[in-house]
C-alpha cells in the first residue's frame, strides 16, 4: 500500500499546497490553510469501488429499529430523547471545569456494569480518574481506562467495546498528520476516524469538547455536522446548577433541557425544576418578571430580571443575558414607539435566571413588563406571572401550549396571569384557579400591572 502524505487545503478556495503558509496562494485569504492526509492518486485508482447503489421505492425500505439503553441519569436519557442509541456520536461541550468528566465519568460507571465501556482519558491520568470515580462513591470496577493520546491505538482497544468515552477531541491525535493536537486538522481527522469505527463497529462514543472564549465548540463546524447529538453543558461556575441542553440531534427534540445540581457527590438531575429559576425575594424590587417557559417537554417558571439606568457615556450600554440581543433592542423599540418609554437616556441589563436561555417567542411580553416594572420603578406582584408573544406594531400575539403554561403557574402558586387575549379560549378551564387576564397590546398590559 502506498503510504499517506499530509497536504494542506485552504478553507476558502480549496487550493493546495505542500507546506503550511499564513497567506494562501490562491486566494490571498489569511489563516485558512488546514492540514489533511491524504493518499496518493495512484492508491485512489488502484481502490476497487463497490457495486453501485441502486435506487429502489421507500415502501421497499426496511430499518432497524432504534435500540436505547438507559444511561442511569434521567436528565440526560431525556435530553437525549429516551436513551443512548447504539452507534451514536454524542458530543458534549463546555467550559472548563463544568462538570463534563464528572458527568461522563458517572454515566460510564453506570454503563459498564452491564456493557463493556472503555473511559479514553487523553486530559487525565489513570488514578485521577479514579480519584475522581471514588469521590463521587462510584466503584466501577468493570470500567476500563486508558490514558492515552493518540487515537490509532484505541481501534486495538475497542473488541467487545459498547460504549467508549474520548476526553477530549482536542487532546487527542492521529499520526497521519503532523500538525499538534487540538489543532483543526486534527480535530477533523480524529473525529472521522471514530465516525468511521462508531457506524461500523456500532459502538457509542461520547466525546468531550471544549469551547472557545466566545462559547462555541472549538475546531471546525465540521466536528457538529459529524455528530450524531451535540450537547452543551451550561451554567454559571459559581452557582451549582448546571443545564445539559442538545443543539443537534438526530434521534429527539433539541428543544429539550436536562437541569443538574453538581454536588461534592457529583451530578445530581433535579427533576423538582419549578423554583429553580425563581429568586426568593422577587416581587420586592422592580425589574423583574416571571414567564412559564416552554422548553422541549417541560415547562418551567423563569423569572427575568432587568436593570435599567442613566448612562454616562454618549451611547447608552445594552446588555443580555439568555436572552437574545437583536430581542432586546426589538422590544426596547416597542416599549418607546407603542408605550411612550424613552430607553435613549439609560444603560438597559437583562438576565435570565439560573443561566438559562430564554429564545421562544412566548418570552417577549415578560421581557416587556420587567422592561416596563424597570423603568417606572414599580415592582410587579410576587405572584404574577406573564407570557405572549409582541408584533412590533405592539400587539399580542398567540403561543402555543397555553394550557400547559397556565397549568404550571396554578401548580406553582400563582395568582394572576397575563396573556394573549387569543389564547384566552384554552385557558378558560383554569379560571377559578387564577385569575386570568387576557391582553390585547402591550400597552394594556402595562396598564393592568401597574394600576395606572
Ligand atoms: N473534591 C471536590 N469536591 C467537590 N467538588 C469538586 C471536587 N473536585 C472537583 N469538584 C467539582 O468538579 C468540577 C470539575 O469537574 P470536571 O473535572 O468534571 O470538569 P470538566 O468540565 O471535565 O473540566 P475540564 O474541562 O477541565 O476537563 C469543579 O469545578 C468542582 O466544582
Ligand atoms: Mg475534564
Amino acid at each position: 500500500m502506498a503510504k499517506t502524505f499530509t497536504q494542506f487545503v485552504c478553507g476558502e478556495c480549496g487550493g493546495i499546497t505542500h507546506s503550511w503558509m499564513g497567506k494562501c496562494p490562491f486566494c490571498g485569504k489569511f489563516n485558512t490553510l488546514v492540514e489533511e492526509s491524504a493518499a496518493p492518486a495512484e492508491t485512489k485508482k488502484e481502490k476497487k469501488r463497490d457495486a453501485p447503489a441502486k435506487a429502489k421505492p421507500l415502501s421497499e425500505i426496511t430499518y432497524e429499529r432504534y435500540d436505547r439503553t438507559s444511561s442511569g441519569i434521567s436528565e440526560f436519557d431525556n435530553v437525549l430523547g429516551g436513551g443512548i442509541v447504539a452507534g451514536s456520536l454524542i458530543l458534549i461541550g463546555g467550559d472548563p471545569g463544568i462538570g463534563k468528566s464528572t458527568l461522563l465519568t458517572q454515566i460510564a460507571a453506570h454503563l459498564s456494569e452491564e456493557s463493556k465501556t472503555l473511559y479514553f482519558s487523553a486530559e487525565e491520568s489513570c488514578s485521577q480518574v479514579k480519584l475522581r470515580a471514588e469521590r463521587l462513591n462510584l466503584s466501577p470496577d468493570k470500567l476500563l481506562i486508558i490514558n492515552e493520546t493518540c487515537i490509532d491505538d484505541l481501534e486495538d482497544e475497542l473488541d467487545g467495546v459498547r460504549f467508549c468515552v474520548i476526553d477530549s477531541i482536542q487532546a487527542v491525535y492521529t499520526d497521519d498528520l503532523s500538525s499538534s493536537s487540538g489543532s483543526v486538522g486534527q480535530v477533523r481527522e480524529c473525529a472521522t476516524k471514530l465516525m468511521r469505527i462508531a457506524k461500523s463497529r456500532g459502538i457509542t462514543f461520547f466525546i468531550v469538547g471544549h469551547v472557545t472564549k466566545e462559547g462555541a465548540l472549538a475546531g471546525p463546524k465540521v466536528l457538529e455536522h459529524i455528530m450524531d447529538t451535540v450537547l452543551y453543558f451550561e451554567g454559571e461556575n459559581r452557582e451549582n446548577f448546571r443545564i445539559l441542553r442538545a443543539v443537534k440531534n438526530r434521534f429527539g427534540n433539541v428543544q429539550e433541557v436536562g437541569v443538574f445540581e453538581m454536588t461534592g457527590e457529583g451530578i445530581i438531575p433535579v427533576t423538582d425544576y419549578s423554583g429553580v429559576f425563581l429568586s426568593e425575594s422577587r416581587g420586592e424590587e422592580a425589574g423583574s418578571a416571571v414567564t412559564p417557559s416552554q422548553t422541549g417537554a417541560r415547562c418551567m417558571n423563569v423569572e427575568i430580571q432587568t436593570l435599567v439606568c442613566k448612562t454616562n457615556f454618549g451611547q447608552p450600554r445594552r446588555m443580555s443575558l439568555g436572552v437574545d440581543y437583536n430581542k432586546l433592542a426589538l422590544l426596547l423599540a416597542v416599549l418607546e414607539k407603542r408605550c411612550g418609554m424613552n430607553f435613549s437616556a439609560y444603560d438597559v441589563y437583562i438576565n435570565a435566571m439560573g443561566g438559562i436561555k430564554l429564545n421562544e417567542p412566548a418570552c417577549d411580553l415578560a421581557i416587556c413588563a420587567a422592561l416596563a416594572s424597570a423603568y417606572t420603578g414599580k415592582p410587579i406582584d410576587k405572584y404574577t406571572a406573564v407570557f405572549g408573544e409582541v408584533g412590533l406594531t405592539g400587539e399580542v400575539r398567540a403561543v402555543s401550549y397555553c394550557e400547559k403554561r397556565v397549568a404550571e403557574c396554578v401548580k406553582m402558586g400563582f395568582r394572576k396571569i397575563l396573556l394573549p387575549a387569543k389564547n384566552m379560549k384554552s385557558a378558560a378551564k383554569y379560571a377559578d384557579k387564577i385569575a386570568i387576564v387576557p391582553v390585547l397590546y402591550v400597552n394594556t398590559m402595562i396598564k393592568n400591572l401597574f394600576n395606572d
